[in-house]
């Protein structure tokens, strides 16, 4: 019966979707090569797998409207991540532990396991005082119709952990055992919990991964865990910690003990639009990062859910990054080598100088495009230098290198007469010759990547295309700029 239920619940959505897809697909607003689902809302990445030859992503998604309310899971194939298939939704809510107002089939993953493909998801209620949060597993024969397990669910919060805390599980193989981290809550400080398995459906708590003792937050959202070189990586994304959306710890990682001793610790991006990433391993090895281009905290100061929802439509991914780890054990994201199959009309230009006098630079119309430059430090002794993005009609977004304050800025204050902002981080430029700068920028995103992906600023700006023109100046004295390229997308 209940498997009935789930497959009524995925076609009713589906006729949802045919019915608007058309309509939707024109709006002002959407995406030009990030991927987006075909309707209604949608937020993390869930089950990122290389499976049976292609890219999976499967995502949170709400199919009815451009907000987010009770969810299901969406599902699309790729060859190469830029090209994507929208296969049927793999999950809807139909179960009492998945199925009330409001709840759900929460974040999960995805694991090849018995030569079927296993989701580990968070079924979800709204009952009470709260969610009630249990993790559940579904699996699927040809990778595309998925069951929910009969003895669903396969584990409760533990005592102590709050039950509307305990979500988000992360599972992947060693050896003979299954392991998964999942996301919870303790006396108000987040934590990582660690468990494991010999069968996917019985599941022992092993450690706590690692905890905050209030410096990230009250509770950790869509925690990731994986080895990196001969280190191990902790990625999440922190509830209550102000301007962290997206945490990495690295260190060792003891199977034996399950004890994770970490040394360093970094911020993955620092624009307003990067949260819960979760990992994969591409066939050739690469370890891949998926974002949701968005993040709960700031949205709903903004109390209508932006501007995209008018279109019927809300969320994209950010573009995949492949994580390296450098030899002092912080983290490179490096947008996937596949973007270099989407450049049109690319421009070069010599070293230039740039001056307190605006020059206009030229990457593609201006509205899809990808840029690349380095600043010649050795060169420069301007005291700021400004990249003014998306700009026209009273409009832009401007990139700001602070070098007398060393701080990156990224301001939308006047990106679009609606989103708000500023991004900040530090730059270390000590004992640096250049500072190479790397921008995507889609319809209504921009991703900033620079001092060789580690100081990273992802954010949305809904500016139209009108908002075309890209400008460079300096202040306080002139920038050197080499290696400058640019393409259309
Ligand atoms: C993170 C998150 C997860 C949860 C999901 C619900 O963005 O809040 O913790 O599983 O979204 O859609």
């Amino acid at each position: 019966m209940s498997r009935e239920l789930m497959q009524q619940n995925i076609e009713k959505a589906q006729r949802e979707i045919d019915t608007k897809k058309e309509m939707i697909k024109n709006g002002k607003m959407r995406q030009h090569y990030h991927f987006m689902a075909q309707t209604g809302w949608m937020n993390d990445p869930n089950g990122l797998i290389y499976y049976k030859g292609k890219y999976h992503f499967f995502y949170q998604y709400n199919p009815y409207n451009g907000f987010w309310d009770s969810m299901h899971w969406g599902h699309a194939v790729s060859d190469d991540m830029l090209h994507w298939e929208y296969l049927p939704l793999a999950l809807a809510p139909s179960e009492p532990y998945d199925n009330h107002l409001r709840g759900g089939c929460f974040s999960g993953s995805a694991i090849e396991h018995d030569g079927r493909l296993f989701l580990m998801f968070t079924g979800t209620t709204n009952e009470g005082d709260g969610f009630e949060q249990t993790q559940c597993i579904a699996y699927s024969e040809d990778g595309i119709h998925f069951e929910k397990y009969e003895g669903n669910p396969v584990l409760t919060a533990p005592d102590g952990i709050p039950t509307d805390r305990f979500r988000d599980p992360k599972v992947w193989k060693h050896g003979n055992m299954y392991y998964m981290v999942c996301g919870a809550s303790r006396d108000n400080n987040a934590l990582a919990l660690l468990y494991r398995s010999e069968d996917m459906f019985h599941w022992d708590f092993f450690n706590v991964l690692a905890e905050s003792r209030g410096e990230w937050g009250f509770m950790w959202e869509c925690p990731d865990f994986y080895r990196l070189g001969d280190k191990y990586v902790l990625t999440f994304s922190p509830m209550g910690s102000g301007e962290h959306t997206a945490v990495y710890l690295v260190g060792d990682f003891d199977y034996e003990t399950g004890k994770f001793d970490y040394h360093v610790n970094g911020e993955i991006d620092w624009g307003f639009d990067f949260y819960a990433p979760q990992s994969f391993l591409a066939p050739d090895g690469r370890r891949i990062m998926v974002g949701w281009s968005n993040e709960w905290e700031w949205m709903p100061l903004w109390k209508d859910w932006g501007p995209t929802y008018k279109e019927g439509w809300c969320g994209f991914f950010n573009l995949p990054r492949e994580v390296r780890v450098m030899e002092d054990g912080t983290l490179q994201f490096v947008p996937v080598a596949e973007m270099e199959m989407l450049r049109e009309n690319p421009e070069y230009q010599d070293s230039f100088v740039v001056t307190e006098e605006e020059k206009e630079l030229k990457a593609g119309e201006g509205v899809s495009f990808e840029l690349k430059m380095k600043i010649d430090l050795e060169k420069t002794d301007a005291d700021k230098v400004e990249l003014i993005i998306r700009c026209g009609e009273g409009k832009k977004t401007v990139c700001r290198f602070d070098f007398k304050n060393s701080e990156l800025s990224v301001d939308r204050n006047e990106a679009d007469g609606w989103s708000r902002g500023v991004s900040r981080s530090t730059m270390f430029l000590k004992g640096k010759s250049e500072l190479d700068i790397h921008i995507f920028s889609d319809q209504s995103s921009l991703e900033i990547f620079t001092d060789r992906y580690q100081n990273n600023h992802s954010s949305n700006i809904f500016a139209g295309d009108r908002q075309n023109q890209l400008k460079i100046r300096a202040y306080g004295g002139s920038a050197v700029i080499s290696g400058y390229e640019s393409y259309g997308m």
